[in-house]
């Protein structure tokens, strides 16, 4: 018995081994980060196959990526598999030297299996079955859904699993039901209880945490719940029950994706396995799935008709936004990329801008800078018909000539080539920087219980994260965002904005942290309730008032139509979202005061040493975050730690030895290149979307 335990462990360390130690070898063979295209053969006569692959290989391209809604081809008939035309255009991409990522077809079943198994369908709000037509239209969790998606990856995994010109797999398409959000099937009604049944134990256990005394909610049995949906209550929804929701939604997804990859690896050798996640999705957890995955993906448009920072924000897209999507996937297991980016106009917005010209390159070479291993975009073809018409791709509608996004992802492709000339593979991170690691702690169960109790119209949850994570990046600061279960002490700076819902023993880490010599900036909301989403009986957040060495009497909330003021080192901002009125104890220093309304002199913000280290809470949020900003650099100058004072939006990060600077600003900015180094790409003076690589 011992002898097999024995054996079992020696062989599952040496197959963990080798499987982990394979997946820093697909993407370090990878010169860095690798740039590929999105092609959909099944859409295009066959007698253009080998133009167009080799024309995106003639683009500098170095992977294709094929198949994700392709199932009606592959299998057009339930059983009969058809996947020679695939097989050709992974040869077709071989012979160009091209990688291949392939995908399951999951998000676009074929009408054969919708028609013959309706319950395949997910079920809206209102509870009508969503039809064939267009995508995402089946529910994950209907266990015959996930036996056609198991069938269609065997065959594909027999196929593919051991080609050595697939490199990897994506896992469906941007899970999620877009607008459709969730579904209220049958079958997730009651894995919804079964989860409920697994948390809870006993009803009596849910009734107290979901406050069931409330209204009369009392349930008797978990098959008596069915899923929140507001269109079928009367009234306010109950929170707690909608936390638990959005919880059970995500894991669901992530058991989804959980049980793709278990089948994908049934098949493939040599293969890593993604999913592509959409950018700052709200329903769809990404961190569930870190172990999961090979390597973190996600989807981007930054130019869509949203305004942005700036006059040229609407063209230039969102640099914070771009970064902070990379520092978050990239610490769950280390890879990560963005598997859609842009190439030009989309046709999905309201309004469809043009991009800047140069910008599509900026946002490549800042995925770059950003430690991402690769960049896919979408996609190649201009489509001549279906629900894309209009948006805008590599290639022209003739299908040949490149587009002006087409030519910048050249260029871009072209500038890896430079730039792995000159790679100093392990290069360690300058001092300047390691002293200024900050970790940015995020959790989705603040998201959910935020955007379930808003309490104002006016709050943004992403938005205010985004005043603290541009305020680290205008630092210079690199940034790790990261989730509770990380070690905080790695990090000398650690950030948790809008906290809502903890418990002491996260108060108690972050104490600990502090003592050591940690610096801790936390904001408003932080703390005001449990993980259940219950308010503390007792002081209003109480949990973190020791930490912070402040109390906090009551905070204030404006109508759009009025602005309060708040000062700061002289400096007087303008709040309309949040405001707490802080009470600090002795020894806690305040840092600004609110300069108007019935409270005007109490303090905003609160700053206090403890043990080596500090605490800093910031309880107002201002419109422009620009006081958070010098509230966060003050927490830096205090600690002794040196730091940058680079515009907004203009983004200045350190990656293998390169420093890359991009400006999303209209202006046009310096880069920071000391005197000696030598440029490899742009020039100090950036214009807009300008882009400059250097080494010091
Ligand atoms: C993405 C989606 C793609 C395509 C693209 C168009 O969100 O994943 O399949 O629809 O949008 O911009
Ligand atoms: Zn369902």
């Amino acid at each position: 018995m011992k002898k097999w335990i024995w054996i079992f462990a020696v062989v599952s360390a040496i197959v963990r081994n080798v499987y982990t130690q394979g997946v820093s070898d697909f993407f370090e063979g990878n010169g860095m980060m690798s740039i590929g295209v999105y092609y959909y053969p099944e859409a295009w006569p066959e007698n253009q196959w080998a133009r167009d692959i080799r024309n995106i290989r003639r683009l500098g391209f170095e992977f294709v990526h094929m198949g994700e809604f392709a199932w009606a081809f592959m299998e057009p008939e339930e059983g009969r598999y058809v996947l020679g035309w695939l097989e050709k255009n992974v040869r077709l991409a071989a012979e160009q030297g091209l990688k291949v990522i392939l995908c399951t077809p999951s998000p676009a079943p074929p009408v054969w299996l919708v028609r013959g198994h309706p319950e395949v369908l997910m079920v809206d709000n209102l509870g009508r079955s969503m039809q064939h037509g267009t995508r995402t239209q089946a529910c994950w969790t209907v266990p015959r859904y996930r036996d056609h998606v198991a069938r269609i990856i065997a065959e594909l995994g027999r196929k593919f699993g051991t080609n050595p010109a697939v490199w990897g797999w994506q896992i469906d398409n941007e899970i999620s039901h877009y607008g459709k959000n969730c579904c209220y099937c049958d079958f997730c009604q009651n894995r919804f209880r079964e989860w409920l049944k697994q948390k809870y134990g006993t009803i009596g256990k849910l009734n107290t945490d979901w406050g069931c005394a409330f209204w009369s909610q009392m349930y008797q049995g978990f098959d008596q719940i069915r899923i929140p949906n507001q269109a079928e209550l009367v009234a306010q929804m109950n929170p707690h029950a909608l936390l638990d929701f959005n919880r059970w939604f995500a894991e669901e997804a992530a058991d989804y994706i959980r049980f793709q990859a278990t089948e994908l690896r049934k098949y493939c050798r040599n293969q890593w396995v993604t999913t592509n996640f959409m950018s700052l999705h709200e329903q769809v957890y990404p961190a569930l799935s870190g172990k999961d995955l090979d390597a973190m993906t996600w989807t981007v448009y930054p130019v869509h008709g949203n305004l942005n920072e700036g006059p040229l924000g609407f063209r230039l897209g969102n640099g914070t936004e771009l970064a902070f999507m990379h520092d978050f996937m990239r610490p769950m297991n280390g890879f990560e990329g963005i598997m859609e980016l842009q190439p030009g106009q989309v046709n999905w917005g309201d309004i469809n801008p043009q991009p800047y010209p140069g910008a599509v390159r900026m946002w490549i070479l800042q995925a770059f800078a950003s430690g991402a291993d690769l960049v896919c975009t979408y996609r190649y073809r201009q489509p001549l018909f279906g629900a894309e018409l209009y948006h805008r791709c590599i290639v022209e509608t003739d299908g040949v000539t490149p587009s002006t996004g087409g030519k910048e992802y050249s260029q871009a492709a072209n500038d890896m080539l430079l730039l792995r000339k000159h790679r100093q593979p392990n290069a360690a991170m300058p001092k300047k920087l390691v002293a200024r690691r900050t970790a940015f702690l995020y959790h989705f169960d603040n998201r959910w219980d935020m955007a379930n109790h808003l309490q104002t119209t006016r709050w943004n949850t992403m938005g205010h994260l985004l005043k603290y994570y541009k305020a680290l990046k205008s630092l210079g600061c690199p940034v790790d965002v990261i989730g509770e279960e990380r070690d905080f002490s790695a990090y000398p700076f650690l950030v948790a904005p809008a906290y809502q819902l903890l418990d002491s023993a996260l108060v108690a880490r972050w104490t600990r942290y502090a003592e050591k010599g940690g610096h801790l900036i936390l904001s408003c909301r932080t703390g005001q309730k449990d993980r259940r989403g219950q308010l503390w009986e007792g002081s209003w957040a109480g949990p973190i008032l020791k930490l912070i060495g402040a109390r906090i009497p009551f905070y204030d909330l404006l109508p759009e139509a009025v602005n309060g003021k708040v000062q700061s080192d002289a400096r007087t901002h303008a709040w309309g979202a949040w405001a707490e009125s802080l009470d600090p104890e002795s020894g806690t220093a305040i840092l600004a005061r609110y300069a108007d309304q019935f409270y005007m002199g109490n303090a905003a913000a609160v700053t206090r040493k403890l043990g080596k280290g500090s605490v800093t809470y910031v309880g107002v949020e201002t419109l422009d975050g620009e006081m958070e900003r010098d509230l966060v650099r003050g927490v830096f100058e205090r600690a002794g730690v040196a730091v940058e004072n680079f515009e907004s939006q203009f983004l200045v990060d350190w990656r293998d030895g390169f420093w890359v600077a991009t400006n999303f600003t209209e202006k046009t900015l310096n880069a920071p290149i000391p005197p000696g180094s030598t440029v490899l790409l742009g020039s100090r003076e950036l214009g807009p979307a300008g882009v400059a690589v250097w080494k010091e």
